[in-house]
């Protein structure tokens, strides 16, 4: 969680943070600040509550300067206040951090003891005084006392650090949580994620955890965790500025909703060969006789990419007839869960720097098993820890509810299932030719969908006043209803809830009555004519149905208030379909009730905390 952006260059540094931070700060929007060099000191500005009440101080009170860092912030340490925003200060040196210092009560108990006067509650502050002490204790700059500062810390860390001494000098660190270095014309940018630095450069260079970095306007100096300068390449980031902009839509969600056939489309570009009835995921460096040898495929991952990865359980048993289990991260090394060599663990995640995944494949690691991720994030925690990847394309997603990154995740997963079929020899290509060529159907029968948004958005205006929406699924609607309930509760703040169809018998059909709306995703489907009893069950209570139902199908009038009518299209890709209009669904729901609907209240789209 929390956002830092840094700037050297030649132009004005505040504008240039401020810029960058707006792009971050779906990570985190309780408070904000930073630290501009002056040429004489370091001037820091701090605001509670969104960015952009810290912009209006900075238009009250302009800072000047060439160099500086900033923050938003998501509190772990200390509840959100101007105090405990960042840049924390100390003598010369002011720090901003993301991440949580694990060893941060032992460590102020000592500062406290040598007479250091705390002025916050975070574990951040302690970095700042550590530097300081570094400084006073001789080290040769600033780069040096950050070294010295960061070997002293347990826990995960990216920070950018100013000092009063060494104008046009930022130095960076990591360790588990994300930072990246933009080397732009005369000028250098560090960021928590790529997109805060895309209007300056497309060339990056991402650090291993452990280096510590000076970044000046002319250049880059690294130092690995050995202490000794390591050589980081700059890659070239295809992802353009545009692509982090809102592009004339209200919100990023809507805009991402609306990406979802490119999103899909570039998932699959390049990695099917559809004579061939294959598939060609080359960077997941697992061959055909390795997945052979495969005995299980275990899906960690957690909230939306926790409902793909359920989805491609469906998948991996049907196509390629593999046991599968699924996992939340969170919940891995509580209840002891087991792992073998010859296990596959697939590790979904959007950002690739979610805590509880990343603790999970660290759990699997350990016990031999090979790692695969699915992650979005180019060279993000997750897919540096596994041994492969299959990177969904779908471009940076800034919505804090994810949307594009779900459907280009069970195109990745599809892709996977079909693979995995082929190598093991369980799937005829004619099946495979069906599934991959359904596949690629889906983008356009997406943009369908997503013609009919204006219907979706008038059936959102009777869930607008709902307290709590019921929504139910079979077979591979289930985990759509999970996702269906979990994107309207993060941004509507509805309560819902997401039903196996067959269960609702079993307990939350007590709850059907008139004011409770059910969501029902009832395409004609190997389940439809059960999912259809279940309609009815629910009609016999008087419970309202909005329906999502194949198009054509009429009997579904006389059994449902509304109808969101989906593309007829085989089963097997129906949920990459049917989630669509739920995420219009909550999207409406939410715009209508007036809520921020990119940046729901408490949550922050990266989770790097356990
Ligand atoms: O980056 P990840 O995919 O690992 O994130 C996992 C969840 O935190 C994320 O899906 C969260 O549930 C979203 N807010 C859902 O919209």
């Amino acid at each position: 969680m929390c956002g830092i952006v840094g700037y050297v260059g030649e132009s004005s540094a505040a504008p240039i943070i401020v810029e960058g931070l707006r792009r971050l700060e779906y990570r985190g929007y309780d408070s904000a600040g930073i630290a501009v060099h002056d040429g004489h000191g370091v001037q820091v500005v701090r605001a509670l509550g969104k960015l952009r009440v810290l912009a209006k101080v900075l238009e009250d009170r302009p800072l000047a300067g060439t160099t500086g860092i900033g923050h938003t912030r998501w509190a772990t340490h200390g509840r959100p206040s101007e105090e405990n925003a960042h840049p924390h200060v100390a003598g010369p040196v002011a720090v901003v951090h993301n991440g949580i210092i694990e060893n941060h009560r032992a460590l102020r108990q000592e500062l406290a003891r040598a007479g250091v006067a705390f002025s916050s509650d975070t574990d951040t502050e302690i970095i700042a005084h550590l530097v300081h002490r570094e400084l006073q204790a001789g080290a040769a700059g600033l780069l040096d006392a950050v070294r010295r500062a960061v070997a002293r810390l347990s826990g995960a860390y990216a920070i950018a650090v100013l000092g009063r001494d060494e104008p046009g000098v930022i130095v960076a660190a990591r360790q588990g949580s994300p930072l990246v270095i933009g080397c732009g014309e005369g000028e250098m940018l560090c960021g928590s994620d790529i997109p805060a630095l895309l209007s300056h450069t497309q060339q990056m260079v991402f650090l291993e955890d452990g280096d510590v970095a000076e970044l000046r306007a002319g250049g880059l100096r690294v130092l690995g965790a050995d202490a000794k300068p390591a050589l980081r390449p700059r890659r070239h980031i295809d992802w353009s500025p545009v692509m982090a902009e809102r592009g004339g839509y209200k919100h990023f969600m809507l805009k991402e909703i609306h990406e979802q056939p490119e999103a899909v489309a570039a998932t699959l570009r390049g990695r099917l060969d559809l004579d061939a009835s294959s598939v060609h995921p080359s960077e997941i460096g697992l061959g055909p006789e390795a997945a052979g040898a495969l005995r299980r495929v275990y899906l960690v991952a957690c909230g939306t990419s926790f409902h793909a990865a359920l989805v491609g359980r469906y998948w991996l048993e049907s196509i390629a007839q593999v046991p599968t289990v699924v996992e939340l991260g969170s919940e891995v090394r509580y209840r002891g869960a087991l792992f073998f060599p010859d296990d596959l663990v697939v590790a979904v995640s959007q950002s690739g720097e979610t805590a509880d995944t990343i603790a999970a494949v660290q759990t699997a690691k350990a016990a031999g098993a090979r790692v695969l991720a699915v992650a979005n994030v180019l060279d993000s925690a997750i897919p540096r820890l596994a041994h492969g990847s299959l990177y969904t394309r779908a471009g940076p997603e800034i919505g804090v509810a994810s949307t594009k990154c779900f459907t280009a995740q069970l195109a990745a997963l599809l892709l996977l299932a079909v693979y995995l079929g082929r190598s093991r020899g369980v799937l005829p290509a004619e099946r495979a030719a069906e599934i991959l060529q359904a596949l690629c159907e889906v983008p356009s029968q997406m943009h369908d969908l997503l013609g009919d948004a204006d219907y979706v958005r008038a059936v959102a205006t009777r869930l607008v006043h709902a307290r709590h929406v019921l929504f139910l699924g079979r077979g591979l609607s289930f985990p759509i209803a999970l996702e269906g309930a979990l994107k309207l509760k993060e941004i509507s703040y509805v309560h819902a809830e997401g039903y196996a169809a067959g269960e609702m018998k079993h307990g939350p059909i007590a709850l059907i009555e008139p004011e409770l709306p059910v969501v029902v995703i009832c395409p004609q489907d190997a389940a439809y004519d059960k999912t259809l009893s279940n309609i009815q069950e629910v009609r016999a209570r008087e419970g309202p149905v909005v329906a999502l139902a194949t198009k054509g199908d009429e009997s579904m009038h006389d059994l449902s208030e509304h109808i969101i009518w989906i593309p007829r299209a085989p089963d097997v890709v129906l949920p990459l379909l049917t989630v669509v209009p739920l995420q219009l669904l909550a999207y409406y729901v939410a715009d209508r009730k007036g809520h921020d609907v990119d940046q729901p209240r408490n949550l922050a789209k990266t989770v790097t905390v356990e």
